[in-house]
């Protein structure tokens, strides 16, 4: 690349832009929340799409409504380097988690377009429509549909209004009998970058701009329904009552208080519905959600068993059922030694902060696309340094465009290292056949 590298205001003010115009795209009025196939969803999608194009890429939208660009690669039988995140978000979210690893490998697939540049391998940026699962609890469904490992059992998952995921599907213009073809040929893939917003207080606090993901932390979600009996508020005797939301709440501090085991083991109950809930009646049955989280599977495994366990002994003493169904599993997942190395070349090699000329390299506490991608490939993660104390999944959740734009310089630097078939990457490996 003989260019020098666009200005790193330039860039992240055009990122930041980018994303403020996403964020005004909301299923709701008051608030930063969009999820799966609503209008707002499908408002997003148009204008990504119409980004991709702008940047020289062919855009398609698959099976489940992911946006799919390609910038294809001096040579037509190359590999693909598959870069990107989610657009969906969590409800009263912030604007940049997902949004900025689709749009900071847009703004480089543009700038590779300025200088009239192909690399030795094809880039495709994708737009996984579908990642928090805050609409249907179906995280990872996009990414899950691109390797063709989408459970059609999902369809019939229902939102908060009784929509059927099918259903949402139809009004979206999407064939629900087709999300089979949502899945792309793996064995083209080289590997899979995603950009993400670190979501935690480490590079601010220590003074970072960009970090290398070492390691992404595995986790499962459960609904837990505890069964009680509903009565009359003013007449049941307090020893003769099975109240399912004290049972419930009960519940709720045992898994607090087991996953604050330390490390990174964490323990959240994010939804609670009392069925019929009204203030003069006993509560007869509570529906909870459960997420467990650590940086390695034995000890979220360990911890699922006790929490568990005490649930269990805690819906017996006070005589009223549990059922638990797992709704999502993850493995823990470590990122390809060999693209954190490139990464942190590529911080390096841009003059970004970073304190006595380390190069943080961190593990991620939070899920993403990269953990299902990497059932199919070699996995990297760049993170960018998160304002506001570290805050996400929060609407104060900030980035700074210096921030923004550093991460696309450190993008088109890696994919100049890519470019030149180094640090041991699939196109070097490709070269030597190995
Ligand atoms: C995705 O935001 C997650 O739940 O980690
Ligand atoms: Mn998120
Ligand atoms: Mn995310």
């Amino acid at each position: 690349m003989s260019r020098s590298l666009p200005s790193r205001s330039e860039l992240g003010r055009e990122i930041l832009a980018r994303a403020a115009a996403l964020a005004r795209h909301s299923d709701s009025a008051t608030n930063y929340t969009r999820t799966y196939l609503t209008p707002a969803h499908q408002a997003a999608a148009r204008d990504i799409a119409r980004w991709m194009r702008e940047a020289g890429m062919e855009v398609r939208v698959d099976a489940v409504g992911s946006v799919i660009g390609r910038y294809a690669a001096n040579d037509a039988g190359a590999r693909t380097l598959l870069m990107g995140s989610h657009f969906d978000s969590v409800r009263n979210g912030g604007r940049y988690d997902g949004v900025l690893g689709i749009l900071v490998p847009i703004a480089c697939v543009a700038e590779l377009n300025a200088r009239g540049e192909r690399l030795p391998c094809a880039i495709e940026v994708a737009a996984f429509a579908d990642e928090e699962g805050a609409r249907f609890q179906t995280s990872f469904l996009a990414s899950r549909a691109m390797l063709g490992r989408l459970d059609p059992a999902v369809l019939e998952r229902r939102d908060a209004q009784g929509v059927a995921l099918r259903d949402a599907m139809i009004v979206a213009g999407l064939d629900p009998a087709r999300i089979a073809e949502a899945a792309i040929d793996t064995s083209r893939l080289g590997a899979y970058v995603e950009v993400h917003i670190e979501q935690g207080p480490v590079l601010l606090d220590e003074g970072h701009a960009l970090g290398v993901v070492t390691s992404i932390a595995g986790g499962t979600r459960h609904t837990l329904t505890v069964r009680g009996e509903s009565g009359h508020a003013g007449t049941v005797p307090m020893p003769r009552r099975h109240d399912a939301l004290a049972a419930a709440a009960e519940m709720v501090l045992a898994i607090e208080k087991r996953c604050a085991a330390g490390g990174s083991l964490v323990g959240t109950v994010g939804m609670l519905e009392v069925k019929d809930g009204t203030g003069n009646v006993i509560p007869g049955e509570v529906r909870f959600s459960a997420d467990i989280r650590a940086g390695d599977d034995a000890t979220r495994e360990a911890a699922e068993a006790d929490a568990f366990a005490a649930c269990e002994s805690i819906a017996k003493r006070r005589g009223v059922t549990l059922e638990r169904t797992r709704t999502h599993h993850v493995h823990a997942v470590p990122c390809a030694p060999w693209l954190q190395d490139a990464l942190a070349r590529a911080i390096e090699a841009i003059d970004a902060p970073r304190p006595r000329n380390e190069v943080r390299r961190l593990p991620s506490g939070a899920g993403h696309d990269a953990m299902i991608l990497a059932e199919a490939t070699e996995v990297g993660m760049l993170f960018v340094r998160c304002g506001a104390g570290g805050v996400s999944h929060n609407p104060a959740e900030t980035v700074d465009a210096e921030d923004a734009g550093a991460a696309a310089q450190a993008l088109l630097t890696l994919l100049a290292l890519l470019a030149k078939k180094g640090s041991g990457s699939f196109l070097a490996r490709a070269e030597k056949g190995t």
